[in-house]
C-alpha cells in the first residue's frame, strides 16, 4: 500500500453525474486487483481542510507500464456529495492524493470456473475490473442493472471488456430488458451450476443476489460500499458484525472487506 501525490492524466464526464478519472501511477498499478479500492484525497483550492477525510472508491481498471501506454489506473465515480464533487472538478495536470490499494480482492477464479457477475450503479466498477482481467481466459457473464439507461454509464465501454454474455437490464425499459438485475438470475444459475457470483452494488440488490444464490449450487462474494473514515483500518469507523461459522464477529470493512463470501453477511442488519 503507497500513499503518493499522482497526476491526474484524463477526466470525462459521463451521463448521468458519473465521471471517468484516470492517474498515472506505475508503483501503485503494479500492484492492483480486481476489488482493489483507493482513498483519494480532495483538492483544496481554498486552502481549507474540509472536507477532512479522503474517499474510498474502487479501481475500475488499471493498465501497467508496457511499450504501448504508460501505466494508468481508472475510476469510475459518481457525484453524490462535496467529496466526490470536488474531485469530478479534477483535471488532466492536476495532482491527487492516492493511497492504496486497499482492502481485500475477488479471488482470482480458477480456470474450469464459470464466473458470473451482478452489478449496478457505481458497484459496476470492480466487476467491470474483473471482465477485463479474466474474461480472455474464463467463461463469464455480466448482469448489469439500473433504473434506467442513465444509470449505466459503462454501457459504450463494454465491449472493451471482451465479454461474450451481457445481459443489461433496466426497470423503465429504456436500455436492455425491462426489469431488476437480479429477475433473470434464478433461471441462468440454475442452468449453470457450480458458477461464482460476484456482486457489488446496492444493498439491496446484492441481498437479492445472496436470497437468490442460497436456493441453488453457487458461490456468491459481494463487495460492501460502507462509509469509511480512514480506509486504513485506524478509525473504527467502518466496523460491523459479520457471521464467521456459529458466531458473529466485528471486523473493520476496509481491512478484512470490502470483499466477502455472501453468507457472512446478515442482510437484517441495515449495513
Ligand atoms: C470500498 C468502497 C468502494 C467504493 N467505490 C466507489 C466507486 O468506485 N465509485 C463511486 O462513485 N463511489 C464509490 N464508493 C462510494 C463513495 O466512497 C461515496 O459515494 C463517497 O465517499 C461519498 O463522498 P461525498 O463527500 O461525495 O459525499 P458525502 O457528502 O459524504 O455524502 C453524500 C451522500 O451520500 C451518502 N453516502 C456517502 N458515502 C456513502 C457510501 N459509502 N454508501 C452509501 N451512501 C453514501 C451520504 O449518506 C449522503 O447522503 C465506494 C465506497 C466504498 C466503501
Ligand atoms: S475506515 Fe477506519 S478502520 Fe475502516
Amino acid at each position: 500500500m503507497l500513499c503518493m501525490e499522482v497526476p491526474v492524466t484524463d477526466m470525462q464526464h459521463v451521463n448521468g453525474g458519473y465521471f471517468l478519472l484516470q492517474v498515472h501511477s506505475p508503483a501503485q498499478a503494479a500492484l492492483v486487483r480486481p476489488g482493489h479500492f483507493f482513498m483519494l484525497g480532495m483538492q483544496h483550492a481554498d486552502f481549507s481542510a474540509d472536507p477532512l477525510l479522503n474517499r474510498p472508491i474502487s479501481v475500475l481498471d488499471c493498465t501497467p507500464d508496457d511499450h504501448t501506454a504508460p501505466a494508468a489506473i481508472h475510476f469510475l465515480i459518481k457525484e453524490a456529495g462535496r467529496g466526490t464533487r470536488l474531485l469530478s472538478r479534477l483535471r488532466a495536470g492536476d495532482n491527487l492524493l492516492c493511497h492504496g490499494p486497499l482492502g481485500t480482492t475477488f479471488p482470482e477464479p480458477s480456470p474450469e470456473c464459470r464466473l458470473i457477475l451482478v452489478g449496478g450503479g457505481v458497484g459496476i466498477a470492480p466487476l467491470y475490473f474483473c471482465a477485463r482481467r479474466w474474461s480472455a481466459t474464463h467463461d463469464m457473464a455480466l448482469f448489469y442493472g439500473g433504473r434506467s439507461v442513465t444509470d449505466l454509464p459503462l454501457q459504450g465501454l463494454l465491449p472493451q471488456t471482451g465479454l461474450r454474455e451481457v445481459i443489461l437490464l433496466t426497470e423503465d425499459g429504456s436500455a436492455g430488458r425491462r426489469g431488476l438485475v437480479t429477475e433473470p438470475l434464478p433461471e441462468y444459475l440454475a442452468s449453470n451450476p457450480g458458477a461464482k457470483v460476484y456482486s457489488c452494488g446496492p444493498n439491496a440488490m446484492m441481498e437479492a443476489v445472496a436470497r437468490i444464490t442460497a436456493h441453488v449450487d453457487a458461490q456468491l462474494w459481494v463487495s460492501m460500499e460502507n462509509r469509511m473514515g480512514c480506509g486504513l483500518g485506524a478509525c473504527l469507523g467502518c466496523v460491523l458484525p459479520v457471521i464467521e461459522g456459529d458466531k458473529t464477529a466485528m471486523v473493520r470493512i476496509c481491512k478484512e472487506g470490502p470483499v466477502f463470501r455472501g453468507e457472512q453477511i446478515d442482510w437484517k442488519i441495515r449495513y
